[in-house]
């Protein structure tokens, strides 16, 4: 046999021992197995929408019982935040408010919660709330105060002492919110214990160091460079840091350009010097007396060298400087040559001091005119913005510091003097 003929016949023995291969039956077959794979996708398919639907069903009415809507649904899951908010059961107007017109900031969740329909939340609350922890406050204790107190009705925490049962604070700021605001703030209960918590002033070479009933000065701190002023502008050797009395003379000139005259009685004042004059208040008027007018010594301002006492040039019949007519200019402008009213009238809780309106504190023009327009004292202001932080966990991000960075919020426009 040939080659070919032994391959033909193969091939037919083959053909015989699968007669089937290429017939209708493999056909049929083949279509029952396409059918049967097809069905087992649509149930997988199934399967699948089930698996995400049923959850997302359940979450949008977890959602929806809490008090949502559906458009406010919709803007929760782009945040990723349906199960944040189920999980904690956080809903309030407000909040669902933020969520849906992209204001809020998921770090306070928590804090949105309180805030009224009415209310506002924004950097500079961030930024007291951050502080406040850092003095203490527990996360309750927070809320609390920030569902029921406005932030100047809370920055004055930032300097008294910490408050165990802050209800109690909140009770009292409540009961006297119709007399006050902004620019006077006076409780019926005293929050701050003076001299309690001492601490030293860290950098006494710097012009924007706190002093006061808490923060001291180091032991013997004298400034190095102190000169003498000239009896054009003060009293018989009267002594500033040098930048005091540059800034002084400029303030002076300005005010004598425009008719009002003024002079420094008292300035920089020594450990010594403060011990003497406060003895002197102590032995004549009593300690409590003393106290709210006269700093114990290490803790006035004056020894710093940034500090001036003034009275009126020529103006002599009357009896207090904050009736004279130079009262009511160096009111209004010390800020631009960088002084600062330091002890305000109705701030007195806060700044442990009666008003005195004839004593200013040099803290250069940018600050002195940022601290103004604040509308805070110095003390609370500085607990604010300048304080170094007790616990580097209980700062806020960068973004929060750098919007609340109180040179920057000074080069920005007001809202109301923005161009339309
Ligand atoms: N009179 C101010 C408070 C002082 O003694 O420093
Ligand atoms: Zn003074």
């Amino acid at each position: 046999m040939t080659q070919k003929k032994v391959v033909r016949k193969r091939r037919k023995r083959y053909k015989l021992v699968w007669p089937w291969k290429n017939s209708k039956l493999r056909l049929k077959r083949r279509k029952l197995k396409i059918r049967k794979e097809v069905l087992y996708l649509l149930v997988a398919l199934f399967a699948l929408f089930l698996l995400f639907f049923i959850p997302r069903h359940l979450q949008t009415s977890r959602l929806k019982k809490l008090g949502y809507k559906k458009d406010e649904i919709a803007a929760i899951r782009k945040e990723n935040l349906a199960n944040e908010l189920i999980e904690k059961e956080y809903y309030s107007p407000f909040l669902a408010n933020s969520i849906k017109d992209g204001t809020l900031n998921k770090d306070y969740l928590s804090l949105y919660t309180v805030i009224s329909e009415d209310g506002s939340l924004d950097e500079q609350d961030f930024l007291l709330y951050n502080r406040l922890l850092d003095r203490g406050y527990t996360e309750e204790q927070l809320l609390n105060l920030f569902h029921s107190l406005r932030r100047y009705e809370m920055t004055p925490l930032l300097v008294f002492d910490y408050q165990i049962i802050e209800t109690k604070y909140i009770e009292d700021c409540l009961n006297n919110r119709e007399t006050n605001s902004k620019d006077h703030f006076v409780l019926t209960n005293n929050y701050y214990t003076h001299y309690a918590n001492p601490i030293e002033v860290s950098d006494p070479n710097s012009i924007d160091m706190l002093v006061n009933k808490t923060y001291y000065l180091p032991d013997g701190f004298r400034p190095n460079d102190l000169e003498t002023m000239s009896r054009v502008y003060a009293a018989e050797d009267r002594q500033l840091s040098s930048v005091a009395a540059r800034a002084f003379e400029e303030f002076a000139d300005a005010g004598q350009n425009v008719g009002v005259r003024f002079f420094i009685t008292s300035s920089f004042r020594s450990y010594e010097d403060q011990v003497a004059l406060h003895d002197m208040y102590v032995k004549s008027y009593g300690e409590e007396w003393a106290d709210e007018r006269s700093a114990r010594a290490g803790y006035s301002e004056h020894q710093t060298g940034l500090t001036v006492d003034i009275a009126a040039v020529n103006e002599d019949d009357k009896e207090n400087f904050e009736d004279t007519l130079a009262y009511q200019w160096t009111k209004s402008n010390c800020q631009d040559y960088g002084w600062i009213i330091r002890f305000p009238e109705g701030k007195e809780q806060i700044t442990g001091y009666i008003f005195e309106s004839w004593h200013y504190r040099y803290l250069g023009k940018e600050l002195a005119q940022a601290v103004v327009a604040s509308g805070l004292t110095y003390d609370e202001f500085y607990c604010l913005y300048l304080k170094p932080w007790d616990n580097e966990e209980n700062k806020p991000s960068e973004a929060i510091l750098a919007a609340t960075n109180w040179q920057k919020k000074q080069a920005e426009p007001e809202e109301s003097e923005k161009p339309e």
